[in-house]
């Protein structure tokens, strides 16, 4: 059965480690992060976006998909399915299609705005069991060769979030979504600290999570980060793998050209990411 993310983050935060929220964009990623995390004993998030849910014909295949193969492939660590970057509507949508945790993105709103959208979604998830994400400040990320380093959260505002009984709370500080460019500054951590002091040890989120040097990831982790979001990394080894097995001419030979096999490489080099991510992370055998 998939649960919800408010006990394994609370124990991740207890324990000082962070539980991964690994994007799913297929079938063969959602086999392939649940093969490594089951492998490693460790909690997952897998994290579904409203666009690859789109790609995936709808929260609702999504969900159905994602129970059937949780249970067939006889997963036993913990496993909550969360809508990413929900819009209100979005979120509202995924606590009625069987999603066991949403994140409600709320921050491009007024804080006020933010605020009474944000209250309303936690009410309608809590009522059912699902654990809720909001978020306050920006993540940056490219678009069109523009590189913004995103807003830093005002802890202030990350109070008031909090105060709504928020499961565990995303606050943008210098993260980027994709690939971090080579002039980038690094985590705020200055800024983590003081969201973490009033926010009474909440869960915090890291979006961003590709290539974050693992000084860094543990640094956030020791000041309150205890969910960390990575989409970009296992594209990137899906990508490559994939490459090579082209350019080697693989699909050439015999049934090469079989999606099954096709596919195989990519698949494999998530497993072996997200198993190394895990460790990093130190969810490893916390299940
Ligand atoms: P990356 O794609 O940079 O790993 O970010 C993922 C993320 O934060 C999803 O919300």
């Amino acid at each position: 059965m998939l649960v919800s993310a408010t006990e394994m983050l609370k124990k991740a935060h207890e324990g000082h480690y962070a539980v991964a929220q690994f994007n799913i964009n297929n079938l063969e990623w959602t086999k392939s992060v649940l093969k490594a995390c089951e492998e490693m004993q460790s909690p997952v998030i897998l994290g579904v976006s409203e666009g690859a849910a789109k790609y995936m014909c709808g929260f609702k295949t999504v969900a159905a998909m994602v129970k059937e193969i949780h249970d067939k492939m006889g997963i036993t660590v913990p496993v909550a399915l969360h809508l990413d970057h929900g819009t209100y509507e979005g979120a509202k949508a995924c606590i009625e299609a069987g999603f066991t945790s949403v994140m409600f993105d709320g921050s491009h709103y007024s804080i006020e705005e933010n605020i009474e959208k944000s209250k309303e979604i936690i009410a309608y998830a809590h009522s059912k069991g699902i654990s809720v994400e909001c978020e306050v400040g920006g993540i940056g990320g490219e678009e069109d060769g523009v590189t913004s380093m995103g807003e830093v959260a005002d802890p202030e505002e990350c109070r008031k979030i909090n105060e709504l009984g928020v499961d565990f709370l995303a606050a943008g500080i210098g993260n980027i979504h994709g690939k971090y460019p080579a002039n980038w500054a690094g985590l705020n951590f200055e800024a983590l600290a003081k969201i973490q002091a009033v926010t009474n040890g909440r869960p915090l989120v890291l979006h961003g999570g590709s290539g974050i040097p693992k000084d860094q990831i543990l640094k956030a982790i020791s000041l309150g980060v205890s969910k960390i979001n990575v989409n970009t990394e296992l594209q990137l080894e899906f990508a490559a793998a994939t490459r090579k097995y082209i350019e080697e001419g693989k699909d050439l030979q015999g049934k090469g050209y079989d999606p099954r096999k096709l596919l195989a490489p990519g698949a494999e080099a998530i497993v072996n990411k997200c198993k190394l991510m895990v460790e990093e992370f130190g969810s490893a055998h916390k299940a």
